[in-house]
């Protein structure tokens, strides 16, 4: 990959409440960082992620179409744009094998488990159950196969007895909020 000098541009994926987007957009102002979120890129119109977007003046799209389409319009906006990373943030969509051969640039996602446990989805429900003592998130590479890249950072959270899916996954969203900027700065200095 050539090395680049100056601001990396970061193009983000979403699909509903942007949490983890907004924290990025936090991290990046309030630090100063070489990297900024350039545009996001919704598959939903109702994700509440878009707002931030707005309200903090950054490019956003929401692209309500099939995968194939979805992906034809979303790369052209990222070529278009110079996007140096795209980071998935809640994106309920799994990128095709074609779509992550095109782009010229690393793909990262922030995933709800401690991975390789627990790919896909209901990871706190499954983690409960299996009587795991720690939950936590990953944030790793994204590769085309699922969940499965490597990781960059991951953090760890403590499942209590009183735990239910809903009380484990607001803690661990907030140890998300915590690690993915760092990543992001991890994979951006690797970048440069
Ligand atoms: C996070 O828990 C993330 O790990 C998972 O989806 C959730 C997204 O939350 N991939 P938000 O949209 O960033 O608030």
């Amino acid at each position: 990959m050539k090395k680049l000098t100056g601001n990396i541009n970061i193009g983000v994926f979403i699909s509903g409440r942007g949490s983890n987007l907004k924290e990025l957009i936090r991290y990046s102002k309030k630090n100063n960082t070489n990297w900024k979120i350039k545009l996001v890129i919704s598959n939903k119109k109702e994700a509440k992620g878009l707002i931030y977007a707005k309200k903090n003046k950054i490019q956003n799209y929401a692209i309500e179409k099939k995968k194939p389409e979805f992906e034809k319009k979303s790369l052209s906006i990222l070529k278009k744009n110079k996007i140096n990373l795209l980071c998935l943030a809640g994106f309920m969509r799994i990128l095709s094998n074609e779509f992550i051969k095109k782009c010229k640039f690393k793909i990262i996602n922030i995933h709800p488990s401690l991975l390789p446990k627990y790919k896909g989805l209901n990871t706190h429900e499954r983690a409960i159950k299996a009587g795991d003592k720690y939950a936590g998130s990953t944030v790793h590479y994204v590769t085309a196969k699922l969940d499965s890249g490597k990781k960059i950072l991951q953090t760890k959270v403590k499942i209590f007895k009183a735990d239910n899916p809903n009380t484990l996954a607001k803690r661990v969203l907030k140890a998300e909020h915590q690690i993915y900027p760092k990543a992001v700065d991890i994979v951006c200095k690797k970048i440069i």
